[in-house]
């Protein structure tokens, strides 16, 4: 499979304090990948760093063989490396319409390829095509959430990085969170998947790699995390599906 995006980090700070060291990540076209680990591990931090918000970084990033790193965090969505951060920072006082349109008219689509990408998000959450003309502060929280990851759609990425989708959803709305997430996968799109909810997002993802103090302390295909037993007593509940040879690489 050819490489969509990749991230190789070697230092990424804030002020004097340096979050992550060497870490390489990589995503195929079409491949959904896990970034795990605790909280205050580097998760959000490798996003902003990629999406090029955090500018004291260390790291050389390239898409499509391309390398972006000296594009700006603007240029980068322009490009396709799309950031939908924690938080489902919606717009409360417009629509839901108008909150899928702002990323539209921001990178001035065409009508065609604007009505194209609402069609792909309505059909992936048909709640926000009922609710297209209610003001986003009316949405339950995970609808805001859908909404929130609509609106990363609407900018036509080529990479979307979801920071926490699942964070505080009820269990219902986060089937269908990993459900809508799983189909855009298969339907091609590349996915970094930042997630709190190990078990769900390996089950969806490829390949995962397990962030610890800022670097990665384990990566492999998802299947072998899911039975990894270092990843099943710190992110799974101690609960292992079945215990057998992993093929996980450790550092
Ligand atoms: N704006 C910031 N200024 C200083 N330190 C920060 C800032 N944001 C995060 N950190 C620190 O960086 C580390 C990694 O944070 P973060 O990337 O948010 O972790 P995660 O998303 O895995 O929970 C933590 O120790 C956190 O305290
Ligand atoms: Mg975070």
């Amino acid at each position: 499979m050819t490489v969509r995006l990749r991230a190789a980090v070697a230092s990424s700070r804030y002020g004097p304090v340096e979050v992550l060291h060497d870490v390489n990540v990589e995503v195929a076209e079409g491949e959904i990948v896990a970034v795990l680990g605790a909280n205050g591990a580097g998760k959000t931090t490798l996003l902003r760093t990629i999406s090029g918000v955090l500018v004291k970084a260390g790291a050389a990033i390239s898409l499509d063989g391309e390398d972006i790193t000296r594009l700006s965090a603007p240029a980068r969505v322009r490009a396709g490396v799309v950031h939908v951060p924690e938080g489902r920072r919606v717009f409360a006082d417009l629509t839901v319409l108008e909150n899928l349109e702002v990323p539209a008219v921001a990178r001035r689509a065409a009508d065609a390829d604007r009505r194209a990408c609402l069609e792909r998000v309505y059909d992936l959450f048909p709640v926000l095509a009922e609710r297209r003309g209610q003001r986003a502060s009316s949405l339950s929280g995970g609808q805001q959430q859908m909404l929130a990851v609509g609106r990363g759609l609407m900018s036509a990425p080529r990479v979307l990085m979801v920071d926490e989708a699942s964070l505080g959803l009820a269990p219902a709305t986060t089937d269908e969170m990993f459900e809508a997430l799983a189909r855009l996968g298969a339907a091609g799109l590349s996915i970094l998947l930042v997630e709190q909810n190990a078990r769900a997002s390996l089950e969806i993802a490829a390949r995962a790699y397990v962030l610890e103090r800022g670097g990665v302390r384990l990566s492999g295909r998802a299947a072998d995390l899911l039975h990894d037993e270092r990843v099943a007593s710190t992110y799974l509940g101690g609960h292992l599906a079945t215990t057998g040879a992993t093929g996980a690489t450790e550092g």
